[in-house]
């Protein structure tokens, strides 16, 4: 299986982490954990990911840091995954395919996967602000501009499911900040203006412009006995 999620705050998110812990079993199956990324840093995503597949009973075989464009800005990591990247894909997909292979013909289970990252997992990373100082943005939300027309569209977008469907402006529940609402308004009427958030934005663009590689990561295959 191909578990994948994206990074916020350099973990997974922690709105989808209970999803991980409850709703998935491996039964033994072989896993590859891989998290996108902004081209900021994965920090301790890929290894939390690997420890929760691995706490539900996946092996995991290999993994994978991959960058993608920030939802916060189409200026970090601009139309990534491209087309070199799409090919480093495909190549992490042929490895996996022979390891999987070598392990079969092994009969061994593997221990996890290395990656990199820290144990234990640290604290979510701190956004931090133009003038360098942690930026508090937990509770923006966007807003909505009034040539609104009440198409809908954001509501059904919204992962969080937090745009009232009565009054689209009114934002009821968590906003975890994924731009979704603001992207596919085809009116352009929603937007964030929160000066913390947009602060942190703009650090964003100004640090972290060099073009961030892919990382990945593949057992040796040559561990753990069968039972
Ligand atoms: C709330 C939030 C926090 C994020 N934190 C990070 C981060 O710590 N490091 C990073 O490189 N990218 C970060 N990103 C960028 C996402 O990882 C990136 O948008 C995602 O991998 C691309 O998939 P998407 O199109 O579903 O957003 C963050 C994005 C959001 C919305
Ligand atoms: S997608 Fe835009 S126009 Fe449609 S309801 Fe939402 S804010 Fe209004
Ligand atoms: S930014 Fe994402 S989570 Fe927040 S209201 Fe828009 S779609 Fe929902």
């Amino acid at each position: 299986m191909i578990f994948g999620t994206p990074v916020y705050a350099g973990r997974v998110p922690n709105k989808v982490l209970p999803m991980i812990q409850g709703l998935f079993q491996g039964n033994d199956a072989f896993a590859v954990p891989v998290v996108t990324f902004g081209n900021r840093n994965y920090d301790n995503a890929l290894i939390e990911l690997r420890n929760e597949l691995e706490n539900n009973h996946f092996h995991t075989i290999a993994a994978g840091a991959f960058v993608a464009q920030h939802a916060f800005t189409d200026q970090l990591a601009t139309m990534r995954p491209g087309k070199s990247d799409q090919e480093e894909i495909r190549g992490f997909a042929k490895r996996i395919v022979t390891i999987v292979e070598m392990i079969q013909t092994l009969g061994k289970i593997p221990k996890p996967v290395h990656v990199k990252g820290i144990e234990p997992i640290p604290p979510y990373y701190t956004p931090l602000g133009i003038d360098g100082k942690p930026a508090k943005f937990l509770k923006a939300k966007p807003k909505t501009k009034s040539n609104c027309d009440h198409c809908d569209l954001c509501v059904k977008v919204c992962p969080m499911g937090s745009i009232n469907s009565e009054d689209p402006s009114k934002i009821d529940g968590i906003c975890i900040k994924c731009q979704a609402c603001v992207k596919k308004c085809p009116k352009q009427a929603k937007y964030f203006d929160d000066p913390a958030f947009l602060s942190h934005v703009e650090m964003l663009k100004r640090n972290y412009q060099r073009a961030a590689k892919n990382e990945i990561f593949v057992s040796d295959g040559r561990e753990n006995e069968i039972q």
